[in-house]
């Protein structure tokens, strides 16, 4: 029996999905361990690995990331709270968020968190700041845009050449403007790119990667020192969203990495990493009750309680954001497609907008009132993000690890019924 067809049998049997309680995501921990230890296993010692809170904001989620060894990038101030609610020390936490305020920065300066700068205006508050604050420990970077060109998702791309982010480093004289920017302030030690995303390749990633390394090198030899020490490379790393293969793998990415770019796995610099998807998309699902099911002209329709409020971009971008989706039993056994049973089904969601739909005329075996589904590999930017004030109820989140033989499962983040809401409002 597969690990997933186990979890969801004991999550009915444990009375955990039921009739009130519709929607769940399901953090596998043991298979996050796993995740976490290949990604250590694979990048040398000089490698610092930080989580992209905006992945997955889950307070226990973080905790066991930190227990791991890694820090965490964020980008806005609730994301900090969490990070720092979840344990992670100033030290080793990346504020990256391109509209910082002069607050944010002399927060960050004086509470030694380390920061990327993202534009000129923003360079002229730091000289100001680190005046004031000579001694922070915070590391401070620059972000910059290699202007490598597109991915297959326009909207995730962050190095196009007319990207918000960072300063483009082709245009005008600006290659030259960043090398002098650098020689003036010796506490500049720090270079930053974010290139990837879903939808890029790794040799597309990795040339960002690589127009950051051959520029810091540029700077610190026209400095006469190596006064840039730490190559902050940004995260990425793209998941395989159309089966259980995990592809491209931290180990691909590190074989095109080195062959174009050694001297990072060297100990010439710090190198760290800024991973999201890569880490926690593979050990996240969501599972959830089909409420009924109708035919709309020759359309099979499915309707369970995981939609736009859940799966936000797959809802609104289908082609950019496909899900995949297993039907189960209602005691949770695999529907396992046959050509008797293959059914062209859109499975929606709970949302009064037509587009609230999971997946679109895909071939499942037909789904009935009280099957539920599972959406796979949804680990990251799904469940793990909206509601941590419960603002819709009924989408509750559960841990699973292996303890002493057995699967446990335990809530770490609860739902309110509607009963719930309705009753708290009353008092
Ligand atoms: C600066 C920065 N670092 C890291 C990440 C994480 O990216 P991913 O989840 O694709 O690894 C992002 C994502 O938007 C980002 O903007």
């Amino acid at each position: 029996m597969t690990r997933k067809q186990l979890i969801i049998q004991q999550a009915i049997t444990q009375n955990i999905v039921n009739d009130s309680l519709t929607s769940i995501g399901i953090m596998d921990m043991d298979g996050l361990s796993d995740t976490v230890k290949e990604t250590y296993a694979t990048f040398p010692d000089n490698f610092m690995h930080t989580f992209a809170v905006k992945a997955n904001s889950l307070v226990s989620v973080l905790k066991y990331l930190k227990k791991c060894g890694m820090g965490a990038e964020v980008a806005s101030p609730g994301e900090l709270l969490i990070a720092l609610t979840a344990g992670f020390s100033p030290a080793d936490i990346i504020y990256d968020s391109p509209t910082k305020t002069f607050n944010d920065l002399r927060t960050c300066l004086v509470n030694g968190i380390s920061l990327n700068i993202d534009n000129l205006q923003e360079l002229t508050r730091i000289d100001q700041l680190v005046k004031e604050f000579p001694e922070t420990t915070s590391i401070i970077g620059f972000r910059i845009n290699p202007q490598i060109g597109s991915g297959d998702i326009s909207s995730t791309s962050t190095a196009t050449s007319t990207s918000k982010f960072g300063y483009t480093l082709n245009d005008g004289n600006n290659r030259q403007d960043i090398i002098n920017i650098y020689k003036q302030r010796p506490w500049l030690k720090s270079i930053h790119t974010h290139s990837g995303s879903q939808g890029c390749s790794l040799k597309l990633m990795t040339k960002g990667v690589s127009a950051i390394t051959e520029l810091a090198e540029e700077i610190n030899q026209v400095v006469g020192k190596q006064q840039i020490t730490t190559l902050d490379i940004g995260g990425g790393l793209p998941v395989n969203f159309t089966s259980d293969e995990v592809k491209p793998s931290f180990s691909e990415y590190a074989g095109v990495l080195e062959k174009e770019v050694p001297i990072l796995f060297t100990d010439k610099y710090q190198i760290k990493t800024e991973f999201g998807r890569a880490i926690v998309s593979k050990n996240g699902f969501i599972i959830t009750r089909v409420e009924y099911t109708k035919y709309s002209g020759e359309r099979h329709i499915a309707a369970t309680h995981a939609g736009a409020q859940i799966a936000t971009r797959t809802a609104y971008l289908p082609k950019s954001w496909p899900l995949r989706v297993t039907g189960y039993s209602p005691e949770g056994v695999e529907l396992i497609l046959t050509d008797e049973n293959a059914t062209m089904t859109d499975v929606s969601g709970p949302c009064c907008f037509a587009g609230d739909l999971i997946a679109v005329n895909q071939k499942l075996a037909k789904l009935s009132p009280n099957d539920y589904v599972l959406i796979h590999d949804t680990g990251g930017y799904y469940f793990t993000n909206h509601f941590e004030y419960n603002c819709l109820p009924r989408v509750a989140v559960y841990s699973v690890e292996d303890k002493q033989d057995k699967i446990e499962i335990n809530c770490i983040r609860k739902a309110e019924s509607l009963e719930d809401v309705l009753a708290k409002m009353q008092n």
